[in-house]
């Protein structure tokens, strides 16, 4: 862990708001910008990184019968609790084991001397975000929501419970903030922008980006063929390139 440079943790409050889109997309942007990535999902419950990176049934090699290599996929190195153990074995677990294997995949991993690396954290502001937060030597948290006021009220716990540990939030990405028309070419903000912005007055932080709902980066259970590493189509492409370009210069003056 000592030769990883930055530990960024993605979190939101509420469920489903795009947590792993933008861990996935962000990881993406900053190894074509040249660095050293690794992604580890801490969603013990839900892990999605093995299906949005096409790596499902995947298992890493253990060397020792102690850590794990990750696996590696657009050349990124991956580790979720997927690779590990078999489908929903993981959603009978309690707080505690969860959070014991949270700390395994991190720290039992042999990362190699890493740039960066983007933890996409389970939703919520409970166990496995506070211990991961206070083990993992964090550089910065990143918050995700949708411009939502039910979103925003649950980031907004989120922010608290990282400001309690001290661990400095570099800003909010707001995910799924305009719909871009293919009628008439506008972009539509759906969800309302107001609320997002008096968030972050209220709150003294900063708008890291925005994204636009982009089919090409939805996907469900039934998109067989969707690999997001090999996407050069995603409308929010320059969008997520723009945004790690962002975080690099920003975790550069930290
Ligand atoms: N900008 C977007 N445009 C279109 N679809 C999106 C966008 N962001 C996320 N989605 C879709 O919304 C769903 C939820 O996104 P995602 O899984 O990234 O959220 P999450 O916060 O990680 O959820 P969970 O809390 O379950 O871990 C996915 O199907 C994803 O493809
Ligand atoms: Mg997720
Ligand atoms: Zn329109």
């Amino acid at each position: 862990m000592s030769d990883i440079k930055n530990v960024l943790a993605v979190a939101s409050g509420k469920g489903g708001v795009g947590k792993s889109t933008v861990s996935v997309n962000l990881a993406l942007s900053l190894k074509e910008q040249g660095y050293q990535v690794g992604l580890l999902d801490a969603d013990i419950y839900g892990p999605s990184v093995p299906l949005m990176l096409k790596t499902e049934g995947k298992r890493p090699t253990t060397p020792d019968n102690k850590t794990f290599n990750p696996i590696l996929a657009s050349g990124i190195e991956l580790m979720s609790i997927g690779y590990i153990v078999l489908k929903d074995e993981a959603t009978i677990w309690r707080g505690p084991m969860m959070s014991k294997a949270i700390e395994q995949l991190l720290f039992n991993t042999n990362w190699s001397d890493l740039d960066y690396l983007i933890i996409d954290l389970p939703p919520g502001t409970g166990d496995a975000q506070l211990t991961l937060s206070k083990k993992a030597n964090l550089s910065a948290a990143i918050l995700v929501s949708t411009p939502q006021q039910v979103a925003l009220l649950d980031v907004k716990k989120s922010l608290e419970a990282f400001q309690k540990l001290s661990i400095p939030v570099m800003g909010l990405i707001e995910n799924m903030s305009y719909f871009v028309c293919d009628k008439c070419g506008d972009n539509h903000e759906i969800f309302g922008k107001n609320k997002v912005k008096d968030f972050l007055d209220q709150n003294s932080i900063s708008l890291i980006g925005r994204i636009p709902i982009d089919p090409s980066i939805a996907f469900g259970d039934d998109d067989e063929n969707l690999n997001f590493g090999d996407s050069d189509e995603k409308l929010s492409k320059d969008i997520f390139d723009e945004i790690a370009k962002s975080i690099a210069s920003q975790l550069r003056n930290i």
